[in-house]
């Protein structure tokens, strides 16, 4: 069968990216220009600072992957880009391009949803990976349980009531002071603290696999501001580590839980959170203990990035999914019913 070159293009959040990627595995160029540094000072993603650096940026980020493929733009066979959730102002830049691309070029356009791009991310390296099988999906945005039965076939088994994992870390890290984004600096301080040193909350709901983190969050600032209260200081190090320890300790469960509720043998990891040291250490060792597979993918393919929309799109290209040229950015896309 002839190779299938998939252009994918992402800008929901604050990463700019583009990639070429074959048959949705071997990824040639995969381009990310990250917006952090110009965020970091807000403590946070400002959406119109977002939407006009990805305007600055789309085209050479563009330029760049294809260069950095070794193709001739005329090679490619469909461009995939991200139409969904994310950022209205964001995401109507990628996709902008990516309609303007695939009609000078007369190619299908392919829109990929954000999360399915996330689960992809899983194809990438491993091979052997093939649906049914539950995957984490969790982010900056979300936390989802997904039973993915198939390449673009997914229900969701449970969900964030309220904040997202990646948003509790990005959140109690500027208030111990770590900074933008939290999840690698609480991982990182989190190795040289205890994660028995302070009893944080864990919430599971009864006949249910969703997440609540605003208790935990909650739990941690009361605890931060009775330490300055008493006038004692506290480590930021056992903060890290107890915080982060009573987030993952629940992923694991419900995930767990979703994979024997659902009688699959494997387990995968996405979105930024997915690059978790610990997460993926407890997982591991969790789904060991109950004969289950874990896959995650490498950090770089973890956070956004355009590689996974293209290994998305791929799937969605061999079952025909083309999008018409009228689709609209959708910044509260649904990727399936519960
Ligand atoms: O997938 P992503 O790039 O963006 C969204 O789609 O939201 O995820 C970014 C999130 C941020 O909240 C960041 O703090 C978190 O992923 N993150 C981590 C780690 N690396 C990134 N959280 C915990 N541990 C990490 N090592
Ligand atoms: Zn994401």
């Amino acid at each position: 069968m002839k190779d299938i070159i998939i252009l994918g293009i992402e800008t929901s959040c604050d990463e700019t990216s583009a990639a070429v990627v074959v048959n949705g595995k071997k990824v040639l160029s995969n381009v990310i220009s990250s917006q952090i540094d110009i965020h970091k000072q807000y403590g946070g993603v400002v959406p119109e600072i977002a939407s006009r650096k990805h305007v600055e940026l789309i085209i050479p980020v563009i330029d760049q992957a294809i260069k950095d493929s070794g193709i001739d733009i005329k090679e490619i066979d469909a461009v995939g880009v991200t139409y969904g959730p994310g950022l209205v102002g964001a995401l109507l830049v990628g996709l902008s391009a990516a309609k303007g691309l695939a009609f000078s070029m007369n190619k299908p356009l392919i829109g990929v949803h954000h999360i399915e791009g996330h689960i992809s991310a899983n194809y990438v390296e491993h091979e052997e990976l093939k649906p049914p099988f539950v995957c984490l999906v969790a982010s900056g945005g979300h936390s989802h349980i997904v039973l993915v039965q198939d390449y673009s076939k997914f229900k969701i088994l449970g969900q964030t009531r309220d904040d997202a994992a990646g948003e509790a870390f990005d959140k109690i890290a500027r208030a111990i002071g770590l900074g933008y984004p939290g999840g690698p600096l609480i991982d990182k301080a989190a190795k040289s603290g205890r994660k028995d040193a302070i009893a944080f909350p864990r919430v599971y709901f009864k006949d249910s696999l969703d997440f609540s983190f605003s208790g935990l969050k909650t739990a941690v600032l009361n605890y931060l501001n009775s330490q300055q209260q008493k006038g004692s200081t506290y480590s930021v190090e056992d903060v890290s580590a107890s915080f982060q320890s009573a987030v993952v300790d629940v992923l694991v469960h419900n995930t767990i839980q979703a994979a024997t509720d659902h009688g699959v043998d494997k387990v995968a990891l996405a979105g930024g959170v997915a690059s978790n040291s610990e997460l993926r250490k407890s997982m591991k060792e969790s789904a060991g203990e109950k004969g289950l597979k874990v896959y995650y993918p490498s950090p770089v393919l973890c956070t956004d990035n355009a590689a996974m929309i293209a290994c998305a799109a791929y799937f969605e290209f061999l079952k025909g999914n083309v999008s018409s040229f009228d689709l609209n950015a959708e910044p509260g896309l649904k990727l399936a019913e519960r």
